[in-house]
Parts: structure tokens; sequence; C-alpha cells
């Protein structure tokens, strides 16, 4: 099994193009499943999870062609609306295959979809919407099964779910009549996804905004799309140039997505230059910052709270950060604190007291974000870190390692645990 072995200590310098963002190409993936007449995606990522979900396109009868970052497909021949339980316990984003396929062939049958380990995540929204359009639902087994034909209607989410949101938006789109979502998600990768579906003819608007309106449409046209970048990752590698004190510029990015990502990382000392597309970070002393909570866009992002714990492990003083979306998001922290970082955790309120330096250790990542935030402490550590788990990383992060190796880190995929003596050195807590 592979692992990821830091030699840490070195500056990050230069510039990087950010790979597309993981959280719209899979509801946008999914969305092709409503347009028979051929779909054309751009800035595609190389991620497990996309290689997951055009597997799963596949299996239900599209073919399918991944190609650079560039994805074809033709979806006119899918017949089959049971989703392959094997690859639907693979990831959480299975679950976007309800509205579509429901929508398209009048049935859906999935089993309860995987995920990353970051406490518990109910449908009862996606469900909850999809009942208020029309749709039958059993749960059996193990298996959900919806039915029926879909009619527009106005309806609310209880919390703005980002999933939720695409999910009723996919299963609208070809509704008979208008669908009104209010509490709706604001997240841009709903956005992204209003924008795809509309370059194939759909009507949607307000995205964006916590009211969301569908006019149903019969069909989409043939349609190209280039997804927006991934707001998440580019706030990985600003964070990896601030821990490490090193220089950065993000192209071809979209800085208004990252507001509350680059207001906090000024906060922390880092000197911010935002362009009209690119964003540049200088690192420095890293300043603790006094509170930062995560919260639905257009604040923080929960998915950036463990590497943001992970930078201010090395800040001067005492910061304190809360996690208000998904409050059991903590298992990057006993890894972190074997790197010798001082963190107490206590309910959703993490508190951090900066050390001087972390130290490399052998540590293992258990989900996507908490493995970037290792990533993170062993650029920084004095030593060798060698992170298990390597395959959480790669399902958000397109080939990571050879990112950073490229903006000048010690960093290598290894097959084997190559460290001389995980964790050596002195534990700080
Ligand atoms: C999406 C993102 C994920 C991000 C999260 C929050 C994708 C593929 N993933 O996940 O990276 O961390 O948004 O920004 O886009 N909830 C319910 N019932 C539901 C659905 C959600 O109670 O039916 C709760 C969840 O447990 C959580 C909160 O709502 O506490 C937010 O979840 P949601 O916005 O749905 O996240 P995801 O769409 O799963």
């Amino acid at each position: 099994m592979e692992s990821i072995l830091i030699r840490g200590g070195r500056r990050l310098s230069g510039r990087l193009v950010v790979q597309g963002a993981k959280n719209s190409i899979l509801p946008i993936l999914a969305a092709s499943l409503l347009n028979c007449q051929g779909v054309h995606l751009q800035r595609v990522p190389d991620l497990d999870d996309v290689r997951n979900m055009l597997a799963i396109l596949s299996s239900l009868g599209a073919e399918v062609n991944f190609s650079g970052d560039e994805v074809v497909l033709d979806t006119a021949g899918v017949k089959e609306y049971h989703v392959p339980d094997y690859l639907m316990r693979e990831m959480r984003s299975g679950i976007f295959l309800l509205g579509p396929l429901l929508s398209r062939l009048g049935k859906v049958r999935v089993c309860y979809p995987g995920g990353c380990a970051i406490g518990p995540r109910p449908i009862n929204l996606h469900l909850g919407g999809l009942q208020a359009l029309g749709a039958r639902v059993e749960e059996s087994n193990g298996f959900i099964t919806l039915s029926g034909r879909l009619k527009g209607t106005r309806t609310g989410l209880d919390y703005p779910s980002v999933g939720a949101t695409e999910n009723l938006m996919l299963a609208a789109v070809m509704a008979e009549g208008e669908t009104v979502i209010y509490n709706a998600a604001r997240e841009p990768e709903i956005v992204d996804l209003q924008n795809f579906l509309n370059k194939g003819g759909a009507r949607v608007s307000g995205a964006g905004s916590s009211t969301v309106v569908i006019r149903g449409v019969k069909e989409l046209h043939r349609t190209s799309y280039r997804v927006f970048p991934d707001r998440i990752v580019s706030g990985t590698y600003l964070m990896a140039a601030a821990i490490t004190g090193g220089e950065l510029t993000l192209e071809d990015i979209i800085p208004g997505h990252l507001t509350a990502v680059t207001n906090l990382l000024r906060e922390s000392g880092a000197a911010m230059e935002i362009g009209a597309d690119q964003i540049s970070i200088r690192g420095g002393e890293i300043a603790a910052i006094r509170l930062a909570c995560t919260s639905p866009y257009p604040g923080f992002p929960t998915d950036l709270q463990a590497p943001l714990t992970a930078l201010m492990t090395v800040a001067n003083g005492r910061s304190l950060i809360v996690e208000k979306v998904f409050k059991k998001r903590f298992r990057h922290i006993p890894e972190l604190q074997k790197m010798g970082a001082r963190i107490s955790q206590k309910n959703s309120h993490v508190a951090i007291v900066g050390v001087p330096h972390l130290t490399g250790a052998g540590v293992e990542a258990t989900d996507l974000r908490a493995g970037a935030a290792l990533v993170l402490a062993g650029l920084a550590a004095r030593g060798e870190t060698v992170i298990k788990g390597i395959r959480y990383i790669d399902r958000g992060y397109d080939d990571l390692p050879r990112v950073l190796v490229l903006l000048g880190a010690d960093i290598e995929r290894v097959k084997k645990p190559a460290v001389s003596q995980p964790g050596s050195g002195s534990r700080k807590v």
C-alpha cells in the first residue's frame, strides 16, 4: 500500500494553475445523465472520485472517454436504474444520481452511499425534497428505491445542504412546471451546476442565492463546459505556502470564491495580493487567529478546517476554531498531536497553542481533508513524515505530491513506509 513521504522544511515557491473543482464535477457528471445528446467537459481533475463516478455512468450504459483533463460522455444508451453497490459504497457523491436517474428513467435504486469518515452524513434532506417533487421513496434492506413522475413544486430545505440543493435542481430540470427551492445552499459549485445545465438549454436561475428557481424543459442539447477551479484545493495550496514561509501565485482562479480564506490568511500574517483571476501569497511569521468558525458559503469552508488547524499548530499564540458544519470532523487532531502539535478539542471547539516547530512522524489520513492537513504539517515539520491513507488524498487532490514537488517540496509516494524511525524526536504535547 502506498504512503506519502515528506522531508519537511523546504519553502514552497512558484506559480500554479489549479485543478477543476471536485465538488463541481461530481454533480455535473451526474447531471450529464439528463443530456442524451452528448457532453464535453474541460478542466476535469483526475481524482479517484471522478473515476468512480465515470465507472458508475459506464455501468449504467453511458459511453465515457476521459483523456487529459477532458471528458466526453454519451448517455443516450442509459437504461439501467440500479447503481452497482460496490461503486455506490465508494463515495458519498453517488447520491447525486438519485435526481437525474429518477427524472430520466422514472426509477432509481441505490444502496446507502459511502464517503469519508467525517461523522454522520444523513440524506433525509435529499429524500424529503425528492418526495416533495412527487417521488415515491421506499427504504428496505439497506436499499433506497425511488419511483414516479416528477412535478414542479415549492419546497424548502431545513438546512442549506449543498448536495440536497444540487440533487433537487437535477430532479427539477425536466420535471413538469416550475420548482422553487427555498433556503438553498449558496456554494459556488451550485452556480457551476446551474451554468452547466443552462448551457445545455435548462432554465435554472438564482443559484448562489438562497432561492433557486427551475423551470422544467423537455430536453437538453449537446453541451461543452469548463468546470470552475477548485477553491478548496486553492485554499490548501495557499496554506501550504503560508506554513512553509513560501511564495505562491495561483493563476486562472476565481478569487471571490476564496474571500473568507484569504481574509483569514491575511489575519495570520501572510501578505496577500488579489488580482482579477489570480491570488499571490507571501508567507512569513505566522500569527494565531483569534477565532475562525466554519459555516456554509460564503463563510469559512468546513473542508479547510483541518488544513487551517495544521497551519495554526506553528503560529505564534493561541487560536480557536469552531466547526459548525460537520461536528465530528476532528480525526486529524490525534495525528497532528503525534507530530508535536498542542491541540485540545471539546465538542466542536478546537484550541491550538502554536509550537516553534513540528516533528516528523508516522501518521494516518482518515479522510480527504485530514490528509491534506497532515501534508501541510509534514511540509513544515523537522525531519521525515510518512502519511498512510493516501487513497483519501487522491479522492480530492489531482496528484498532490507531484504538484508540491514542482513547487519545491521534498515529497514522494512510497510503496512502504520508508522512514527510518517514524515518530522519532520528542513529542511536544
Ligand atoms: C458537500 C461537499 C463537501 C463539503 C460539504 C459542506 C460535495 C461533493 N461535497 O457535501 O466537500 O464538506 O458540502 O460544505 O459537494 N445534512 C443533513 N441531511 C441531509 C444532508 C446533509 O442533515 O440530507 C447535514 C450534514 O450532516 C451536514 C450539513 O447538513 O452537517 C451539511 O452537509 P451538506 O451541505 O449536505 O454536505 P454534502 O453535500 O454532503
